[in-house]
């Protein structure tokens, strides 16, 4: 493994719960992280997936430090910057950066898009000094495949797409060394998925980053990621290069959520096994004992409900090396391939525009593309553009 850029250790977050309005008693906690381990190496993508409510979004606000750790370590280049204050955290959170799920909220309604991207400039004015900072800006839009034309717009002048451009655009003004990115192709329509996502591929490449990539399905990180780890319930229960996730799971839950991911081919569909969990995700409130998949698990035993399985590569397989010896936090952990494997080569998506008329956005279709196949499929719908 290259060296690694981030590495992160034992990190949880619980959020008391609190009863009483004068003299607050806590009554308990939500355990939204609990006991989170991963390393990232340099250049690389690490995809995290599960299910809604899993704890993903409050394991990426820990690494941007938007909220602390109630424990474990975050160690950046050798650094833990868990509990770093003032100048130290600042230095660190610039290359450390974060992109929104949800376009439609993250951006500033109110703010030209030359000054949301240009907004870490006034926290950071070292990077780039005030005559320079509006080619800054429009550097960076001609970088996410916008025209450089639009900086005095507003975000409700783009669509969908545009505006996780835009929100790129920001993530990388100070030009950090991670990424992480929280869901950022959820909120968009499928046919601009595959084109944010190959955008992000090319960024990587050209800006060096490392990317940690959250998603709750793990047909849209499969594309982008190096190595996967996947969370139930505040915990990573099994990680591995992407092959090894995909093609020999070994843990009862990824084998689920590989059950459900879409098979564009009709024969593997057919061939598929469906795995239909039963119940539903437990409370964060209440965390089984031993493995907190048993509730849900069909291999469960009693040795299940009373001691926690580690991440580590299960024992049965630690002496035949291959593509199942992978972290797998099973006592009964079994290769089983769920997803049938593809003929021929996998579809790639179209690059460039899609053509017009898919109604998603309000550009003009004027060329906001930079000719390097990523712009414009994204918006060239007609109607209400800006002007
Ligand atoms: N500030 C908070 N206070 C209390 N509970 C929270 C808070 N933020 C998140 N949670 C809870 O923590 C769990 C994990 O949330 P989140 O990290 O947003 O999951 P995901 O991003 O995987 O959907 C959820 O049960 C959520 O309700
Ligand atoms: S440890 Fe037991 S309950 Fe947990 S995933 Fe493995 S078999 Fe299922
Ligand atoms: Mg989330």
């Amino acid at each position: 493994m290259a060296e690694p850029i981030l590495e992160v250790r034992g990190l949880v977050k619980h959020y008391p719960l609190t009863r009483g309005i004068l003299f607050k008693k806590q009554v308990g906690a939500v355990k939204a992280v609990d006991g989170v381990d991963f390393t990232l190496a340099r250049g690389e993508t690490l995809g995290i997936v599960g299910e809604s409510g899993c704890g993903k979004s409050t394991v990426a606000r820990m690494l941007v430090n938007l909220e602390r750790p109630t424990a474990g370590s975050i160690t950046f280049k050798g650094e833990d910057i868990s509990g770093l204050s003032g100048r130290a955290l600042k230095a660190v959170r610039r290359n450390i950066q974060m992109v929104f799920q949800d376009p439609y909220t993250s951006l500033n309604p109110r703010m030209t898009v030359g000054d949301i991207i240009g907004e870490p400039y006034d926290i950071h004015p070292e990077v780039a000094p005030k005559g320079d900072r509006r080619a800054r800006v429009r550097d960076l839009l001609d970088v996410v495949g916008l025209n450089p034309e639009y900086i005095n717009r507003y975000p409700h002048q783009f669509s969908g797409g545009q505006r996780q451009r835009i929100g790129i655009a920001r993530g990388l003004a100070l030009r950090p060394e991670i990424i992480v990115a929280d869901e950022p192709v959820s909120a968009l329509d499928v046919s601009v998925q595959a084109q944010v996502i190959n955008l992000l591929d090319r960024l990587q490449n050209e800006f060096e980053l490392s990317y940690v990539f959250i998603a709750h399905d793990l047909s849209i990180v499969r594309h982008i990621s190096d190595r996967v780890g996947v969370m139930y319930l505040g915990r990573i229960v099994e990680t591995g290069r992407d092959a090894e996730i995909y093609d020999h799971p070994t843990h009862p839950y990824t084998q689920a959520l590989l059950s459900a991911v879409p098979v564009p081919d009709p024969e593997a569909r057919e061939r598929r096994e469906r795995i239909i969990l039963a119940g539903d995700v437990p409370s964060p409130t209440s965390v089984p004992s031993g493995c907190r998949f048993r509730t849900r698990c069909w291999k469960a035993q009693e040795r299940c409900a009373l001691e926690v399985p580690e991440l580590a590569v299960p024992a049965e397989f630690r002496l035949l090396p291959g593509p199942a010896a992978h972290d797998s936090a099973c006592h009964f952990a079994e290769e089983k391939r769920v997803v049938p494997p593809e003929e021929g080569p996998r579809p790639v998506p179209p690059p460039g525009p899609t053509g017009p008329g898919t109604g998603e956005g309000p550009g003009t279709g004027d060329g906001l593309g930079t000719g390097d196949g990523l712009g414009t499929g994204d918006g060239p719908g007609t109607g209400n553009g800006p002007g």
